[in-house]
């Protein structure tokens, strides 16, 4: 960790009804409400977000959607823009996660699409990127990786650049209770830097937020988020309980002390 403000945001999937998500964010409110060190960003279904956006109005917390269609408006049947996102104060937007790549078939193209998108509405994407398990063993990491952070961020000016965190999620620790090493994971995430660094430049890529995910949990997040470009986390099943969500921002506040 570094001189940037470190992000926990809690991916929850499908999971929570409204009532739930509220119930959630109360309790978050009430233990993590005031944490200015930390930018919390709760993930809720698009059900919830009109609620979880009120029940974190007037907090640090922040509220992000799971995905939006590229299109403002129009012939989409089931599809949500980013000025509806807006509309209910959304702040952020995860962007390509691996179960949209895998079970809803997205591509680079279409991420890309979204992500500028997303920017122009002044929603922060989050844009997930992360290799198979295949991939990995075949020692193809860095190539895919530079493959989905290229595609993704195809076209965006540099004077946006520092909007967009991105969260490597290597697809064979989500949800799989095994995580990369912080060692495994520093690596990535000093790659990811290095491209970002390419297309924007040094200064500017020193300051894009780099999260990771998968299996995140408060037993393994101190050492995860003391590598230096380790920025935080995009958190799946530890996010869906108030304890173990304030003990990962409360990780995240302690990586910050000298
Ligand atoms: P888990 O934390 O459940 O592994 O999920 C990670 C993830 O996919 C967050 O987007």
């Amino acid at each position: 960790m570094s001189h940037r403000t470190p992000l926990i945001a809690g991916n929850w999937k499908m999971n929570k009804t409204p009532a739930e998500g509220v119930e959630l964010a109360k309790a978050l409110v009430a233990q993590v409400g005031t944490e200015s060190a930390v930018q919390i960003v709760l993930c809720p279904p698009f059900t919830a977000l009109d609620a979880v956006g009120r029940a974190i109005e007037g907090t640090h917390l922040a509220l992000g959607a799971q995905n939006m269609h590229d299109k403002a408006s129009g012939a989409f049947t089931g599809e949500v823009s980013a000025t509806m996102l807006r509309g209910l104060h959304a702040g952020y937007v995860i962007l390509g996660h691996s179960e949209r790549r895998s079970i809803f078939g997205e591509d680079d193209a279409f991420i890309n699409r979204k992500v500028l998108a997303a920017l122009e509405a002044s929603l922060k994407p989050i844009l997930c990127v992360g290799e198979l398990l295949s991939e990995r063993e075949a020692g193809r990491t860095n190539e895919v990786v530079r493959i989905q952070v290229e595609k993704g961020l195809a076209g965006v000016p540099a004077g946006r650049a520092e909007q967009v965190v991105i969260a490597y999620e290597p697809v064979w620790a989500i949800g799989t209770g095994k995580t990369a090493t912080p060692a495994m994971a520093q690596e990535v995430h000093a790659f990811i830097r290095g491209l970002l660094a390419a297309q924007f430049g040094a200064e500017i890529a020193a300051r894009v937020r780099i999260l990771y995910g998968g299996s995140m949990k408060p037993d393994n997040a101190d050492a995860l988020l003391a590598e230096h470009d380790i920025d935080g986390g995009l958190i799946g099943g530890a996010s869906l309980e108030a304890k173990s969500f304030v003990d990962l921002v409360r990780s995240a506040a302690k990586s910050l002390a000298p």
